[in-house]
């Protein structure tokens, strides 16, 4: 029998847990065992009873818990971040499938030594962006909840109501938020803005979002894009040197009237556009704010400075990079689904098999038989063996 084990999250600050007992109940009646380790789920607001009722077999002794366990899940592999790689990579058996977050891109040699070790690694952001695996995109849920928590961060923030309030006191102008990127964080952000009463404008180099912005109820401004503007998968485009200036100019123009930046351009596997200027920040009205997403990512604010939130020249610039984690509960919610609908795919009469000419397993899969198979991982190990 299949044994799924699910492992406590390590990573510093991380509440979510991989799977909610819904979800182990769902796998379960795939004909597979469900081990947890003790104490996981709990800080996202799931019991132990909860999950003995879903059918889960709490075990307390990690070691047992490797020596029975076949998949291991979390929502973060810290083991991916740092030296740490190997505490838990090493003593899992050979042939053992790990699946979670990995940040694979920044963290090129560890993949490496995944591989060497011939552990199966799915890395939940490369679940592919299409209609099969919208079920399984892990990296949309979590951008979507960070769309959310942005503006709602922002609106504590931020030094003025976002609606307009009729008052005795007199009338108070609704807040002007300038969402930049209307990707899947985007969207959820002009949405929450909306909900919250601002005055929202957007910006996107794709023009195709148009059509979705405005019937958000948010106002459209189009860039003329010299470049393709989308990837055949339906990401943005790495756009020219002139184009990003010729866009700062742009934002620039709109920032000594914004109250609220929420900013999540991004180019898929690549640093972030810069795009709002220490110079910009100058203009901007005391008591602002700016919430960064592409954080992590180089970040599209120069003052950004990922994992903190700072203030620069009476501007709070946000740069926290765990906003999903804040919402521990529904985010371990969906990314437990995410992974269930992944995991599904591959349990087959209560075996798994991992099929490398499925394309969402083959877009998923970042190490198999003791090889690396992500051919943008390849790609960075060769340049820098190549700069060694
Ligand atoms: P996405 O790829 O769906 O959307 C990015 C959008 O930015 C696209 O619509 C794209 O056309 C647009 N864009 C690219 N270059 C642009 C430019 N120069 N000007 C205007 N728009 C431009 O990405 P998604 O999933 O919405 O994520 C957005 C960012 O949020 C990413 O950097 C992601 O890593 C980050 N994120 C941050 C989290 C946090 O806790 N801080 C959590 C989850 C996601």
């Amino acid at each position: 029998m299949l044994t799924i084990a699910v492992l406590k999250d390590t990573a510093p600050g991380e509440k979510r847990v991989a799977l909610v007992p819904e979800s182990v109940k769902r796998l379960t009646k795939l004909g597979v065992q469900v081990l947890l380790e003790e104490g996981a789920g709990e800080q996202a607001g799931f019991t132990r009873r909860q999950y003995e009722e879903a059918g889960a077999t709490i075990v307390a002794d990690y070691k047992q818990l490797l020596k029975e366990g076949k998949v291991f899940l979390k929502a973060q592999l810290i083991c991916l971040t740092d030296e740490e790689t190997l505490k838990m990579i090493d003593p899992l058996p050979k042939d053992s499938v790990i699946i979670g977050f990995m940040n694979p891109f920044k963290y090129i040699h560890n993949v490496e030594k995944l591989a060497a070790k011939g552990v199966t690694s799915l890395a939940m952001e490369l679940v592919p962006r299409i209609s099969r695996a919208q079920r399984m995109d892990a990296l949309s849920a979590m951008s979507s909840a960070a769309g959310y928590k942005a503006v709602v961060l922002a609106a504590a923030s931020l030094n003025k109501f976002f609606p307009l309030m009729m008052t005795a006191a007199g009338t108070i102008s609704p807040a002007k938020v300038l969402i930049i990127g209307a990707g899947v964080a985007g969207l959820q952000a002009i949405a929450t803005a909306k909900r919250l009463g601002a005055q929202v404008t957007v910006f996107d180099t794709r023009p195709v979002v148009k059509e979705q912005v405005e019937s958000l109820g948010a106002r459209f401004v189009s860039l003329a894009t010299t470049e393709e503007a989308e990837t055949e998968g339906g990401y943005a485009t790495e756009q020219s040197e002139d184009f990003y200036r010729h866009e700062q100019v742009i934002i620039g123009q709109q920032l000594a009237d914004t109250d609220v930046v929420i900013s999540t351009a991004q180019i898929f596997g690549k640093r972030a556009p810069l795009l709002i200027t220490e110079e910009m920040i100058r203009t901007m009205r005391s008591g602002s704010v700016i919430v960064d997403l592409a954080a992590e990512q180089g970040g599209n604010c120069e003052l950004t400075i990922a994992g903190k939130t700072v203030e620069r020249y009476g501007i709070s610039i946000h740069g926290e990079s765990d906003l999903p984690g804040s919402l521990s509960y529904h985010a371990s919610e969906m990314y437990s689904r995410n992974v269930t609908a992944l995991l599904s795919e591959m349990i087959k009469d209560g075996k798994l098999v991992i099929d490398i000419e499925d394309d969402v397993i083959k877009g998923t899969l970042l190490t198999h038989a003791g090889k690396v198979m992500n051919q943008h991982v390849r790609d960075l190990l060769d340049r820098d063996k190549e700069e060694v």
